[in-house]
């Protein structure tokens, strides 16, 4: 396996899925448009509701995007667990009411193991399915050729996705297994399990149904293909690295953390938890400033006061009693660009909004 950086493998999966004639968009702003069911855009998919309801045309029945993506459910988590982040980038194809299970599996499958793409081992990578989907499971098995016993059926709790209300659906699953020493090592440790050997990496969504926000499920007017792969945690496997602070763009902001700090990553658990914290909530505040959020006391604004101010209080248990997050824009802008080149543009205005917001804190 070919270790690429994280920068190579977005443009690698947005490429190959022109291949199979997606059309290729720019990321949405993190600002929901038209859906107070949401406070910030949580999945690729998120955007573009109204394509899988049928409401809007979309500009094609393919599209692929990379989406900068927020979610702040487990924050006291960050930093703590190799898969969290408040921040984190989306990889996703998306069929509206055009191809369905067969192809979604077939080229998430060959993405994933093809030598001519990623080139994962395929005897490391497990499928499952939503308990009841035979049809999926006969997939995989028949026309995938994966033995029945390394294909887990799981329950609606992983494998029927859906985040508030919306297109949703039963889900398959592919997991990498990171190796025996990431295992919790339990006798049942395997796909599903909460233990960090068993990585998710590939969620391809059968969205079918609407979920009015309490739970009334009720059939949309066409079959779509809603996928989801977090752009950090296939940098993880593909770089063999142990967390998503450990991927090559996230260290080098650690790094230059670290260089203001003082703080040494890898001195301690307490040390390296502060710096990933930094890490994590100093790349969403700068991504959420660039799409027009302000630190404030409410909604979306709140959120971003708050990841500001949690970072700024680790900055103290290193020591750091001045103003310091500013400084960090400048390297979160330089690994980011290539992707996003107007927070270039914006760089002045982002600094000041986070020195500002710190000055105030302190
Ligand atoms: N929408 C699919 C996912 O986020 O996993």
């Amino acid at each position: 396996m070919k270790s690429y950086g994280l920068n190579e493998l977005r443009e690698m999966f947005l490429r190959f899925f022109e291949t199979k004639e997606h059309l290729r968009l720019p990321s949405f702003s993190l600002i929901p448009q038209d859906d107070a069911s949401l406070l910030l855009i949580n999945s690729g998919m998120a955007p573009m509701k109204p394509y899988f309801k049928g409401d809007k045309e979309p500009p094609r029945h393919r599209i692929c995007t990379c989406q900068k993506c927020i979610r702040t459910g487990d924050i006291e988590n960050i930093g703590k667990t190799a898969r969290h982040g408040t921040y984190f980038e989306m990889l996703g194809n998306f069929s509206f009411g055009d191809y369905f299970k067969h192809e979604a599996i077939a080229w998430s499958w060959e993405f994933l193991t093809s030598p001519e793409w990623v080139g994962l081992d395929p005897e490391r990578l497990y499928p499952s399915v939503y308990e009841k989907d035979d049809e999926a499971f006969n997939i995989w098995r028949d026309e995938i050729g994966i033995p029945e016993r390394r294909i887990t059926r799981l329950g609606k709790e992983d494998n029927f996705w859906e985040h508030g209300s919306g297109p949703c659906g039963p889900c398959s699953e592919i997991y990498f297994d990171r190796g025996e020493e990431y295992g919790c090592g339990k006798p049942d440790c395997a796909p599903g399990c909460d233990c960090d050997r068993y990585m998710e990496v590939w969620n391809n969504v059968f969205s079918q149904f609407d979920n009015d926000g309490n739970g009334n499920y009720s059939d949309l007017i066409q079959k779509n293909i809603d996928t989801g792969m977090g752009l950090e945690r296939l940098a993880v496997v593909c770089q063999g690295v142990d967390s998503l602070f450990d991927v090559d763009t996230v260290m080098n902001i650690t790094h230059k953390v670290s260089e203001i700090t003082g703080a040494h990553y890898g001195d301690s658990h307490k040390t390296d938890v502060s710096l990933r914290v930094i890490t994590d909530h100093i790349r969403a505040s700068v991504m959420m400033i660039s799409d027009g959020i302000l630190p404030s006391n409410e909604g979306r604004g709140y959120v971003l006061r708050r990841l500001l101010r949690r970072a700024a209080r680790h900055g103290k248990l290193l020591g750091v009693n001045e103003p310091f997050l500013y400084q960090v824009v400048d390297i979160v802008v330089h690994e980011n660009e290539c992707q996003y080149p107007e927070l270039r543009e914006k760089q002045a205005y982002i600094t000041r909004v986070i020195r500002t917001e710190e000055e105030n804190f302190a």
